[in-house]
């Protein structure tokens, strides 16, 4: 039951999500800032993250967190619009360096290895305002931020994730809107800002590879949302396809040009093709790469990083009245099973996790695989014993451990979603995946241990399941 020596164990967070200090110390506003005042009921309640946990200014009970699960790695994200408040390198906001000097340097005193996302989801405002990840230009913009990135940390951090989950990123804000800047664009933003983000996360690897790697020895990588998908009726020769369609629109369409050749896959772009022509567009409304962008994109992911929730089953559903969105062009209906336990969008398929590591070994030639999120949000908002969501870790871990040793996956590090309760983007307050309570209510935001930190913490110790049931 024990998992490889040196495996790491970990948990992450995300600027947004826990810092609060919005418009603290000289920090600019980032997209989030804007569409959670806005209002509108986008967001649950109306919340935002303008205080959130408060870790702008309660690192410290942070750290303490961290040390009381004995992590090895914490993943966490800086905040663009903090460091550079327009989103350029014309004004760095020295306060916002210092913050995450602190983190990063407390965490190596302790012996505690940073994961380091540069973007999750909150663009600076003055960016989004000249077109954002809709805009070519972003590319150059995010080049130069994840440069200053690596000269100012990169001494000290080893482990960089680029971009958070670019394909769902790309789906919420750009295609669908739930996301800010809120505007959808159907069947056609979505497309534009993932060629954008695949573009400019390879530029910067490229700026990595060539400028710091020699000297600072890190890896540079992203990380997708990968729900994995089933065929409905397993036997059902089309519902296979049904549910081979949906990898390949969610994440291969990302993975495989970074991973593979530096291309989208073909069964994706001439499925695209074809609904765009039945829907009267001149061309297909995914972007096409140059050979020289296929050249740039091809080989820049140093490691392959999963972030996993939920499993769906797919079947083939002809988009007959040609339908206009990101999720119609696939032709396949999502379902889930009747005897799956969910909370809110999660259904608990605890084996989900090891096809999805099977799917990426034999799919993307065996890659080093980091999990850089997985969890489930605790039901009862009323107590700290969450017994029943611990039982759902612990099915994890199992696959996991049988993904490593029956199936032979090059598995390096799990981190879970999260190290304490936080804004859940439009969920705002209402969804509670962390290790450690967080009184929203109360001013001093304390941090209080569910029981399940106490035994992922003796997970870590025992470095696997030993000695449990
Ligand atoms: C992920 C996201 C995280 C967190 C998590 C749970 O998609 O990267 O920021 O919100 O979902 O909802």
């Amino acid at each position: 039951m024990a998992f490889p020596d040196g495996f790491g164990w970990g948990a992450a967070t995300a600027a947004y999500q826990v810092e609060g200090g919005w418009d603290a110390d000289g920090k600019g506003p980032s997209v989030w800032d804007t569409f959670t005042h806005q209002g509108g009921e986008r967001v649950f309640k109306n919340q935002t993250g303008d205080v959130a946990c408060g870790s702008y200014t309660l690192w410290e009970e942070d750290l303490k967190c961290i040390k009381q699960l004995g992590l090895t790695h914490y993943r966490f994200s800086l905040s663009w619009s903090r460091l550079l408040p327009d989103g350029t390198t014309g004004f760095i906001n020295q306060k916002g360096v210092d913050y995450y000097n602190k983190i990063i340097d407390d965490l190596l005193e302790n012996g505690i290895k940073p994961i380091v996302t540069l973007f999750h989801f909150d663009l600076p405002q003055a960016l989004e305002d000249k077109g954002g990840w809709l805009s070519e230009t972003i590319i150059e913009s995010f080049d130069k931020y994840a440069q200053f990135c690596f000269r100012t940390f990169g001494d000290r951090v080893k482990l960089w994730i680029t971009l958070n989950e670019p394909n769902m990123f790309a789906l919420m804000a750009y295609d669908l809107g739930r996301f800010p800047p809120g505007v959808p664009h159907l069947g056609t933003g979505g497309y534009q800002a993932a060629h954008n983000l695949i573009k400019a996360h390879a530029r910067s690897w490229h700026s990595y590879d060539s400028l710091f790697r020699k000297e600072q020895k890190g890896l540079v990588s992203l990380s997708f949302f990968i729900a994995w998908a089933e065929p409905a009726d397993p036997n059902s020769a089309s519902d296979q396809e049904a549910a081979k369609r949906v990898m390949a629109f969610h994440l291969d369409l990302f993975a495989k040009p970074i991973f593979t050749d530096g291309d989208y896959p073909e069964g994706v772009k001439s499925q695209i093709a074809a609904m765009s022509t039945k829907q009267g567009y001149a061309s297909s409304r995914l972007p096409e790469f140059t050979e020289e962008e296929k050249k740039m994109i091809k080989g820049t992911g140093d490691f392959f990083a999963v972030q996993y929730y939920t499993t769906c089953l797919a079947r083939l559903k002809e988009n007959k009245k040609g339908e206009l969105g990101a999720l119609y062009d696939a032709e396949v209906e999502i379902s889930t099973d009747p005897s799956w336990v969910n909370l809110d969008w999660v259904y608990v398929v605890p084996w989900g996790i090891r096809k999805i590591l099977k799917y990426v070994k034999e799919t993307y030639n065996n890659p080093a695989i980091y999990i850089t999120e997985n969890g489930f949000p605790h039901s009862d908002l009323t107590s700290l014993d969450d017994t029943q969501r611990w039982e759902y870790f612990r099915q994890i871990f199992q696959e996991l451990l049988k993904g490593i040793q029956l199936d032979e996956v090059n598995l390096k590090v799990y981190c879970a979603w999260s190290l304490l309760d936080n804004f859940e983007w439009t969920q705002g307050y209402s969804s509670r995946f962390g290790f450690f309570h967080v009184d929203f209510e109360d001013p001093a935001r304390p941090r209080v241990p569910y029981s399940s930190a106490k035994e992922y913490a003796k997970v870590i110790r025992n470095n696997g399941l030993e000695g449990q049931k």
